[in-house]
């Protein structure tokens, strides 16, 4: 057994998630979690939206309300949908609660006062027509290192290098296309150069990493400069120091307090649990092991900044210090990116509608469909591309076709000719050996999750379905009912534990079906947990409440083993668990997304 800390990436609340958004950071870190649990694994999963910066205040702007209210808006919206999709969430929070103020001013304050803040005079934007700050990430030009165009002020995402807006060649605003105007300003830098060493360390001892991410990590360091962790904008966390606190106008980093949030949920989960330690289990104890879900676009965040916050908070650079009020915090065990997802070939882009929100997604087809196109066709470790059609023959030919065929022609043979689930008597070599097959499968299917290979993972699942289909055609229990009833059972009952063994292996993947499965055989009670979204109070401010995501997750039934069926457990007429999609909606989808009929 072991603790196990899922943190995964927080979502802008700027507006409804797409699926490519919850193929990068969602699902993958559902299965692993729901895995590792039903390995009997102590696992804390938490998230929540993430509602500074200015892709809020540019959002809030455009909406013509205030950032809190855009926050307020779209913070629901995507609690209401990852509910939906079935993420299993210890707790998703958000940024804006009293707890994670707290906590992300008490980690500034340690980083600074063990040395690893700098002040430093730099070059900002602002835009000459308002005397607005212009942030870094709406200025545009031509990328200083690789010279590519469309480089933007925080980053390049060709040469995927950080850069500072004032390096940029021919710079433009995104908003309004004037060229800025750059004043002198005072920010604090994490002292990344400080924490090379100790971060150069960390990094060599990681193992198993994606090649893609451990490489991208590695050319990080490479260039360690100082990182501005606080920014000219009136929306955000103040600055927890004197004569900045009530400076309206300068605020902590978004990214700064973004990743404090993985600490922050675990102490407000705790504080929630009413064992306001209990998070240091997560966070103090070298053997816990912690996971970082996301998005290939936030790798640096999680293998260079939210490491250097960690070391500076834990006094381990280069000027030395003291550990903070949050103790040894430990540096992530792994940094888990998958890469990007495209919907027929081309880039979601909400501006140009080319995009499926979960919410519309999950109003027309099944979280499972979803969930199990994800696990099979991803962006694991390449790019990959959503197609309505690939969306359809999946879900027809692999989901009903062969998993969904599979538990309702059992079902229904057991209801018809037994009515209750057999004993396994006078077993037969054929038997035995489909039986040893599939239960073979729990150690393989368990190691690929394990090593993050959730497409093997699924499809291993999946041939255990398929040799189930195979066994029952070869052995073809309907012939047996007058010739021999009493083989016909044995066959019926060796089926039956078939389908049990493949639904445990699907559970993590499919946790709706794998519970309607499971009621199908003839099971009572919760076999695959689902989240709940309840309403809290704000543990710090008066008068604030808000929805978040909470679950009990231990009592489930679901283990990642064998479990023996019980004969005589009595099996009803089955009706069928997945949906078969219409050809007609790979056309009517291709439709809706050119803007046709609606
Ligand atoms: N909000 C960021 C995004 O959507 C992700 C933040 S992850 C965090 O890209 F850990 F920093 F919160
Ligand atoms: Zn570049």
């Amino acid at each position: 057994m072991s603790r196990i800390l899922s943190a995964v990436a927080w979502p802008y609340a700027n507006g409804p998630r797409h699926i490519g958004h919850v193929a990068g950071f969602g699902v993958p870190s559902d299965v692993f979690s729901r895995y590792m649990r039903m390995a009997g694994n102590d696992v804390l999963m938490v998230s929540g939206t993430d509602e500074h910066g200015t892709p809020i205040l540019v959002q809030a702007d455009q909406e013509g309300v205030t950032p809190q209210e855009l926050a307020d808006r779209y913070n629901r919206v995507i609690v209401e949908d990852l509910v939906s999709l079935g993420l299993s969430y210890d707790l998703f929070t958000r940024t804006t609660t009293g707890n994670h103020y707290k906590v992300a001013q008490a980690l500034f304050k340690a980083v600074h006062s063990n040395g690893y803040m700098i002040e430093q005079t730099t070059r900002g934007a602002i835009s000459p027509s308002t005397g607005r700050t212009l942030p870094d990430r709406y200025i545009e030009g031509t990328c200083p290192i690789c010279d590519s165009d469309g480089a933007r002020g925080d980053q390049c995402d060709n040469c995927g290098n950080q850069l500072d807006a004032a390096e940029l060649k021919n710079p433009v605003s995104r908003i309004n296309g004037e060229t800025p105007k750059f004043i002198d300003t005072e920010h604090f830098f994490l002292d990344l150069p400080s924490l090379a060493e100790p971060l150069t360390e960390w990094l060599g001892a990681r193992e198993g990493w994606r090649p893609n991410v451990m490489n991208f990590s590695k050319n990080l360091l490479a260039d360690m400069r100082p990182r501005a962790m606080t920014r000219d904008i009136d929306w955000g966390i103040p600055v927890p120091l004197e004569g900045w606190e009530s400076n309206p106008n300068k605020r902590l980093y978004v990214w700064f307090d973004a990743v404090i949030g993985y600490l922050s949920s675990s102490i407000e989960w705790a504080r929630r649990e009413g064992e306001p330690d209990a998070w240091r289990q997560w966070w103090n104890d070298p053997e816990t092991l912690s996971y970082y879900f996301m998005g290939k676009d936030n790798i640096t965040f999680h293998s260079q900044i939210w490491p250097g916050e960690l070391l500076a908070a834990n006094g381990r650079g280069a000027h030395g210090g003291e550990l903070s009020e949050f103790g040894d915090l430990q540096l992530p065990t792994e940094v888990v990116s998958s890469e990007f997802l495209t919907m027929e070939s081309a880039k979601f882009s909400s501006s140009r509608g080319h995009v499926i929100y979960v919410r519309d997604m999950l109003a027309r087809y099944q979280p499972d469909a979803l969930r199990y196109f994800i696990a099979t066709a991803g962006p694991e470790s390449h790019d990959s591309d959503f197609t309505w059609q690939e969306f359809k023959n999946r879900t027809n030919n692999e989901l009903v076709a062969g998993w969904g065929n599979l538990v309702n022609r059992t079902a229904s043979l057991l209801n018809k000719n037994v009515g209750s689930i057999p004993a396994l008597s006078d077993l037969q070599d054929v038997d035995r050996a489909a039986l040893a097959g599939s239960e073979a499968g729990f150690d393989t299917v368990g190691e690929l999750i394990g090593a993050h290979r959730q497409r093997a993972a699924i499809s291993e699942a999946m041939r255990v379905v398929g040799e189930a289909n195979k066994y029952l055609a070869d052995t073809a229990p309907w012939k047996l009912k007058n010739e021999d009833p009493e083989r016909m059972k044995t066959v019926l009952g060796v089926a039956a534990q078939l389908v049990s063994d493949a639904n445990t292996m699907l559970a993590p993947f499919l946790p709706h079906s794998a519970q309607k499965v499971h009621e199908a055989m003839g099971g009572t009670g919760v076999f695959a947990p689902m989240p709940q979204l309840n309403e809290v109070d704000d543990l710090d401010l008066p008068d604030r409440h808000y929805p978040v995501i909470q679950g009990d997750y231990s009592a489930a039934q679901g283990t990642w083993s064998r479990r023996s069926v019980v004969p005589g457990t009595p099996v009803d007429k089955p009706s069928p668990i997945f949906t078969k999609l219409d050809d007609d909606i790979v056309e009517e989808e291709l439709a809706r997304m050119r803007g046709e009929g609606e």
